[in-house]
């Protein structure tokens, strides 16, 4: 069976279900369809399979126009229908892994989808999980399920695991030119899941377990939060001796060997960065292990808004004004530059802790031209136009998401103050305070 299955999937004639079209889910549909297979992308949000078969797309950087054309072709079908998975050769996860209200995993996605899926599955099929999530997820979470259905995992049916790795907005790598790392459940699952994924990205790295897949994951993210906690506590410090912390940063950086350079910010965003490494504290703890640096760089990543809040009321009171009945004005929503997630944004936290102070928020966003709906925050706003009267409007500029759509010379020209949480503008710049 496994046999038959890799030579099906080496002939691209076999045919992938995509299930979660989201930030993930939707640049891989693309890369498989561009590869010539036939997508089916599962989804249970009705509006985003309904754009995509009005040929939209909702992701800024995914252009819809290779999606129509595939729909009416036939290469893409979206659809809401999971007995649609019964028709796929592979079927690859990518649902939302949260962290509840108590800061734990949510895993209700991956097995709320499994579960869907179930009654559609038969034999001869590759599962491969791509949320991000703890070591052990796939063995304990998705093998059971599997086997309860009635397959034997590595004879009839194989199981995978292989971390999704996409960085929206990165403009040197792409989802074909970012190795993939691929375990299974047994020797004959990982061959499968390897052979799928090396027929459309360069290159395929194979791991002993889906245990040692789902920890490489966590292992990547966990070390860019604890190197973003350490130079933002650097910034701070650097900044308490009158220091650069940037032109620091910059010098480092000329170091052929043993360094690389991370940048100091407003705070972690996105889906990654600041949840991923508590799914592994979570898990930790059954083994009676703490992971120390996880939390420590938790605590000073998360602090890292109210920094920037200090230097605002620094900075108004500098030129005469309380931050109450003050007007400002924040540049970019999404959690990073050029792209348009606003998912965990410091900004959003930064214009809720500016609000709770007295002053008077707006926003400004090329990404983002509504404030968008979320469980925690309400604003009803639209982006502001930069234009120099809105500009000297305001008591002060605060940029958080520094987009290269910004034109930086003409917002300094017109503001009376701003603060940089970025480091876009050079440091003494005239009316600028570092954050
Ligand atoms: N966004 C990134 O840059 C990135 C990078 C690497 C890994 N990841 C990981 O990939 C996973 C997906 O993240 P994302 O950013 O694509 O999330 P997303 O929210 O953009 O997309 C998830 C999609 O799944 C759909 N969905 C929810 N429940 C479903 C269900 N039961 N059945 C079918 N579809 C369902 C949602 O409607 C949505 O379209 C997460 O585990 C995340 O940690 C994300």
């Amino acid at each position: 069976m496994k046999d038959k299955l890799i030579k099906k999937i080496r002939a691209h004639e076999s045919v992938v279900a995509i299930l979660g079209l989201g930030y993930v889910g939707l640049p891989l549909a693309r890369l498989f369809c561009e590869r010539g297979f036939r997508v089916i992308g599962l989804d249970t949000d009705c509006e985003k399979v309904d754009a995509l078969k009005r040929g939209r797309t909702y992701i800024r950087h995914v252009g819809a126009e290779q999606f129509q054309r595939w729909f009416e072709s036939g290469r893409f079908c979206p659809s809401t229908d999971f007995s649609n998975a019964c028709d796929a050769d592979a079927i690859i996860l990518c649902v939302p892994t949260p962290l509840d209200g108590h800061r734990e995993p949510d895993l209700s996605y991956v097995t709320g989808s499994l579960e869907s899926l179930l009654p559609h599955l038969r034999p001869g099929q590759l599962l491969c999980l791509e949320s991000t999530t703890y070591p052990g997820t796939t063995h304990e979470e998705l093998l059971p399920r599997v086997e309860g259905a009635g397959f034997s995992v590595g004879e009839d049916f194989f199981l995978a695991y292989s971390p999704e790795r996409e960085d929206p907005g990165n403009v040197s790598y792409n989802t074909s030119t970012i190795p993939k790392v691929c375990g299974g459940e047994t020797e004959a699952c990982r061959e499968v899941g390897v052979a799928l994924y090396e027929q459309v990205v360069d290159s395929v790295v194979p791991v002993s377990s889906t245990q040692a897949a789902e920890m490489v994951k966590i292992l990547e993210n966990t070390f860019r939060a604890v190197n973003i906690a350490l130079v933002n506590e650097l910034k701070q410090v650097a900044h308490g001796m009158g220091i650069d912390i940037f032109e620091v940063i910059r010098a480092a950086s000329t170091k052929p060997f043993g360094y690389m350079p991370f940048y100091p910010g407003p705070g972690l965003g996105g889906h990654c960065i600041p949840i991923d490494p508590f799914y592994l504290t979570w898990k930790a703890r059954e083994y009676g292990l703490h992971t120390r640096f996880i939390e420590l760089a938790g605590e000073v990543n998360t602090s890292m808004p109210e920094w920037v809040l200090s230097r605002v009321v620094y900075a108004l009171n500098e030129h005469g004004k309380a931050l109450r009945d003050s007007r400002v004005l924040v540049l970019g929503l999404s959690y990073k530059k050029n792209v348009d997630d606003t998912r965990e944004s410091p900004s959003v936290r930064l214009m809720d802790m500016l609000r709770a102070g007295g002053a008077e928020v707006s926003y400004s966003d090329p990404y983002v031209p509504e404030f968008p709906e979320m469980r925690r925050f309400q604003f009803d706003l639209t982006s502001c136009e930069l234009s120099p009267e809105i500009i000297g409007r305001h008591d002060c500029l605060l940029l958080v998401t520094d987009h290269d759509d910004f034109n930086y010379d003409m917002i300094q020209r017109h503001a009376k103050l701003i603060v940089d949480a970025r480091g876009r503008y050079a440091n003494g710049a005239e009316n600028v305070y570092p954050a």
